[in-house]
C-alpha cells in the first residue's frame, strides 16, 4: 500500500501549495492604501450641549490661532490635540492662552514648552474675551477637524468619476481569494475520494496489468511535472497575477489626487508672492526651463528677501532655525506622478512654450497650493492629441513638419511625433 500513501502524500502537499499560495495573495490583497484604523471620530464636545460654543471655538481658532496651531501636527506652536489633558485644569490652560510668557515663570510645563519652542514664543492673547478663550478651549476638547490629508486623498472621487479608494477593492479581491480557497479545498477532496474509490475498484480486479500498475501505483515524476508545459504556464500566470497586483497597489496607493492641497509646513501664499507681488514663478521653481523637475526652493532663496522683509514673523523664525540646523523644510509634496511614468517640465514649458496655469491652474490666486489636474494617463494623452506642435522657429522640427504636411493637411499635433508612443511616457 505505499503506492497509495505516495499518492496521497502528493495530494497533501500539493494542497498544501495551495493553502501557501493562497495566503500569500492574500497578503498581497491586503491594501496598503487603506487607513490602519477608522480615523477616531471627534470626541464628543464638553458635557451639555456645548456643541455650539465648540463651534464658536473653532470661529475664534480660525483668526486667531490657526497660522501657528494645527491639532496633528506641529506648525509654529505644539499640536493642539489633548492640549487640554496635557494642563489637566481649564483655568491654567486659560490663563496660559492669555498670558503664555508670564505662566512660563510660574509654571514647571510651560516652562519646558517654551524651551522646547523657543525662539518662537506664542503672543498674549488677553485682548481676546473670557468667553472667546472658554470657547477655543471648548473647540480644543472636540479634537479638531479630521486630518486633511486622509479626508482628501483616499476614496476622493474626481470630477471625472474615477475613485482613488482603493480599500472597497481590497475587500473585495480578499473575499474572491477566500471563495476560491474554498472551491480549492473541495476539489481536493473530491479527487482524494476518487483517488481511493478507483483504487479500491482497481485492487478488486483480478487480472490488472502491469503497465496499468505501473500507471495508477507510480511514483510521480516531480520532474516530468516540473518541466511539462502546463506547469510552465500555469506558474508564469502566477507570477504575473501576484507582480501585476503588487503595482496595481502602488498605482491606487497614489490615486487620483485631484484638488489635494495639504498643509505646509509654513503657510507659504502663492497668491501674495506670485499674485500680489509678481515673483517669477522661475525665481524660484529653478528646474522649469532646465530639467525634468521644476524644484521647490531652497531656503536660501526664501532668504533673499526674508532676511529683511518680516524678520519678526515666527514663521521667519522657523526659516531662520533651518538655515541654523541646516536642515530643509519639509514641504509636503503636492503633485506625485507613479514612478512608472516620465514627466518632464523643460520639455513642456521651455520647448513646448506651455503656460503653468494650463496643468497648474491660477496659482496666483492660491492662498494654499493645491492640484489642479488630474494627473491620469487620459490627462496626457488628451492633451498630446489636441496640441499643435510649436515648431515654427524650432530647427529640430523642420523636417518632421515637412513629412507630416506632406501627407495630411491637419497641423502637426504632439500625437503625430509620437506623443501617444507608450515608451516615451514609460520607462
Ligand atoms: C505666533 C504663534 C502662535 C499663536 C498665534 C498662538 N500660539 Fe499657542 N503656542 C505657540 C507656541 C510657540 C507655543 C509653545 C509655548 C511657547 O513657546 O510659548 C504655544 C503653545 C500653546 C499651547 C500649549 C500646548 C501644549 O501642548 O500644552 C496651547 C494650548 C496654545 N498654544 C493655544 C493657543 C490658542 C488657543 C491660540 C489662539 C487663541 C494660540 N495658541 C495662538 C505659538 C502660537
Ligand atoms: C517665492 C517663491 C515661489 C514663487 C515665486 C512661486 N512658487 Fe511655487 N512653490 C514655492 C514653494 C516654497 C512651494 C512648496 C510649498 C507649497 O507647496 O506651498 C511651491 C509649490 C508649488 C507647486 C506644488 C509643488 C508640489 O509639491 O507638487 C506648484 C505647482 C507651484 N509651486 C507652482 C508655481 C507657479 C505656477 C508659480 C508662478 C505663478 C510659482 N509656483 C511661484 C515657492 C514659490
Ligand atoms: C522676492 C522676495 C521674496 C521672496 C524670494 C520670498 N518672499 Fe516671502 N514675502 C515677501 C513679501 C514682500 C512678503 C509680504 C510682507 C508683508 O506682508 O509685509 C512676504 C511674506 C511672507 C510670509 C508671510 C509672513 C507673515 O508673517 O505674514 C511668509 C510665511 C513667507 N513670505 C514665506 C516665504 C518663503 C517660505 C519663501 C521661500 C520659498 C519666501 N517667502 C520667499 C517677499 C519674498
Ligand atoms: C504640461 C503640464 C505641466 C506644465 C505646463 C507645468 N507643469 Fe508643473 N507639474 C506637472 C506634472 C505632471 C507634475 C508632477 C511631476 C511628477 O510628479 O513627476 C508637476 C510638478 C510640479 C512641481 C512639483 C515639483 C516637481 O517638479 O515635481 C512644481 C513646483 C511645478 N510643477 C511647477 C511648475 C511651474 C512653475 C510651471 C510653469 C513654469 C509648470 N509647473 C508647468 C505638469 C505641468
Ligand atoms: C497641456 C497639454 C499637455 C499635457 C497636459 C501634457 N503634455 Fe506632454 N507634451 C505637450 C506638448 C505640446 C509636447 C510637445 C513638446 C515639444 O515640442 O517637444 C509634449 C511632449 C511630451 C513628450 C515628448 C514626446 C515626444 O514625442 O518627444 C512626453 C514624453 C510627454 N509630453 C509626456 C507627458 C506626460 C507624461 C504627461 C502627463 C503627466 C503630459 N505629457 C501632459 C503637451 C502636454
Ligand atoms: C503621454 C504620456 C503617456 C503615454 C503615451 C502612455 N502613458 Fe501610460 N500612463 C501615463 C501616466 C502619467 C500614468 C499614471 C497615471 C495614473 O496614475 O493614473 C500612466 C499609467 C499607466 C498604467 C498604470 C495603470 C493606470 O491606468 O493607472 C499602465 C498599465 C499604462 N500607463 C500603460 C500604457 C501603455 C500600454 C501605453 C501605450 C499604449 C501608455 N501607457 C502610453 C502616461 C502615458
Amino acid at each position: 500500500m505505499s503506492e497509495m500513501k505516495t499518492i496521497y502524500s502528493s495530494i497533501l502537499r500539493f494542497s498544501a501549495y495551495l493553502i501557501l499560495l493562497t495566503l500569500s495573495l492574500n497578503v498581497l490583497a491586503q491594501d496598503p492604501a487603506a487607513p490602519a484604523a477608522p480615523a477616531p471620530a471627534a470626541a464628543p464636545a464638553a458635557p451639555g450641549g456645548d456643541e455650539a460654543l465648540a463651534k464658536q471655538g473653532e470661529a475664534v481658532f480660525n483668526a486667531n490661532c490657526k497660522q501657528c496651531h494645527g491639532f496633528n501636527e506641529v506648525v509654529v506652536g505644539p499640536a493642539l490635540k489633548d492640549a487640554h489633558k496635557r494642563w489637566n485644569d481649564d483655568k491654567k490652560l486659560k490663563n496660559f492662552i492669555k498670558y503664555p510668557q508670564k505662566t512660563i515663570n510660574t509654571d514647571a510645563y510651560a516652562k519646558a514648552l517654551y524651551e522646547k519652542y523657543k525662539p518662537s514664543i506664542m503672543p498674549n492673547h488677553d485682548a481676546l474675551p473670557d468667553a472667546d478663550i472658554d470657547a477655543v478651549i471648548a473647540y480644543i476638547k472636540t479634537g479638531g477637524p479630521a486630518p486633511a490629508v486622509a479626508a482628501a486623498v483616499p476614496g476622493a472621487t474626481s470630477p471625472d468619476g474615477k475613485s482613488s479608494g482603493g480599500s472597497a477593492d481590497g475587500g473585495t479581491v480578499t473575499f474572491l481569494l477566500a471563495a476560491l480557497l474554498i472551491v480549492l479545498l473541495l476539489i481536493i477532496g473530491v479527487l482524494a475520494m476518487l483517488v481511493s474509490v478507483l483504487t479500491r475498484m482497481v485492487q478488486n480486479k483480478p487480472n490488472v496489468s502491469d503497465d496499468e500498475k505501473e500507471f495508477l501505483f507510480g511514483k510521480i515524476q516531480w520532474n516530468v511535472l516540473f518541466s511539462s508545459p502546463i506547469f510552465k504556464g500555469v506558474a508564469t500566470l502566477i507570477l504575473v497575477v501576484i507582480l501585476f497586483k503588487a503595482g496595481f497597489d502602488q498605482v491606487y496607493a497614489i490615486g487620483i489626487q485631484q484638488g489635494y492641497a495639504p498643509t505646509q509646513p509654513i503657510p507659504f501664499s502663492h497668491k501674495l508672492h506670485a499674485g500680489m507681488y509678481e515673483i517669477d514663478c522661475n525665481y524660484c521653481h529653478t528646474g522649469v526651463n532646465r530639467g525634468k523637475s521644476a524644484t521647490i526652493p531652497s531656503v536660501n532663496i526664501c532668504l533673499n528677501c526674508h532676511n529683511a522683509i518680516k524678520t519678526q514673523s515666527p514663521y521667519m523664525q522657523k526659516l531662520y532655525a533651518a538655515v541654523e540646523n541646516n536642515e530643509p523644510i519639509k514641504w509636503v509634496r503636492v503633485h506625485n506622478l507613479p514612478d512608472l511614468a516620465y514627466f518632464n517640465h523643460a520639455q513642456h514649458v521651455k520647448v513646448g512654450g506651455i503656460e503653468c496655469t494650463k496643468c497648474h491652474g491660477n496659482v496666483q490666486e492660491m492662498e494654499v497650493i493645491e492640484q489642479h489636474s488630474t494627473l491620469t494617463m487620459g490627462w496626457c494623452i488628451n492633451c498630446h492629441r489636441e496640441t499643435v506642435v510649436k515648431a515654427e522657429g524650432n530647427a529640430y522640427y523642420d523636417k518632421l513638419l515637412a513629412m507630416h504636411n506632406k501627407q495630411s493637411k491637419e497641423p502637426m499635433k504632439v500625437a503625430n511625433i509620437g506623443g501617444l508612443e507608450c515608451s516615451k511616457c514609460h520607462y
